[in-house]
């Protein structure tokens, strides 16, 4: 069956995480995202892609930091409360009930509800199609302890199809590799 060109994400699930920054007055701003991924082990390298009219994109540009927090599937109902568009120096950790917890390396805040959070510093950024692709340097990494065993927990996790629907539930399998 033939799609139309522009449904493709739909054939791709995707983590979601909520990016935290902060303004240059120190408001903390949170967003989710799921075009995103890892790009590199070494040095590692993260990469997300924004709409240039965020305000995550605003205040990145304002001080290069941002913190991706890796989002539950305890978050899907908070989804719709994180992605409105809220007055810019509004902070929609608070309006979700989330709790703002200090990172180590990073002036945004973490999420202290999330999965697992990764610290990152602004590497480079490209305008790529109508979004920007923004790449982070990491610089700290934790997770939940309980969502903890060698790898995060897959069931654990929210994953984005498109819209509104989700991925949740998800079963890790290890497979035989070549190396
Ligand atoms: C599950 C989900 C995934 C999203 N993924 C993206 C994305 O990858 N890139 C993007 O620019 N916006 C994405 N959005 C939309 C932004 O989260 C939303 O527009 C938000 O209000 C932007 O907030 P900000 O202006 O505070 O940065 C997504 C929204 C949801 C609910």
């Amino acid at each position: 069956m033939e799609l139309e060109v522009n449904t493709f994400p739909k054939l791709l699930v995707r983590p979601v995480v909520v990016i935290t920054t902060i303004s240059e007055k120190g408001i903390p701003n949170a967003a989710p995202f799921s075009l995103n991924t890892p790009v590199s082990f070494e040095p590692p390298l993260y990469g997300f892609s924004c709409n240039p009219a965020h305000d995550t994109w605003k205040n990145i540009q304002e001080n290069g930091e941002f913190v991706v927090n890796v989002a539950g599937k305890d978050f899907g109902d908070l989804m719709h409360v994180l992605e409105t568009d809220y007055p810019y120096e509004d902070n929609e950790i608070e309006h979700a009930g989330l709790t703002a917890e200090k990172a180590k390396m990073v002036k945004p805040p973490r999420i202290k509800e999330a999965k697992a959070w990764i610290e990152c510093k602004q590497e480079k950024s490209i305008e790529l199609g109508n979004h920007i692709w923004i790449v982070g340097r990491v610089m700290a990494v934790g997770v939940q302890e309980e969502s903890w065993n060698d790898v995060i927990a897959a069931q654990d996790l929210l994953g984005h199809i498109a819209g509104p629907t989700f991925a949740v539930d998800m079963k890790a399998v290890n497979y035989k590799r070549a190396k």
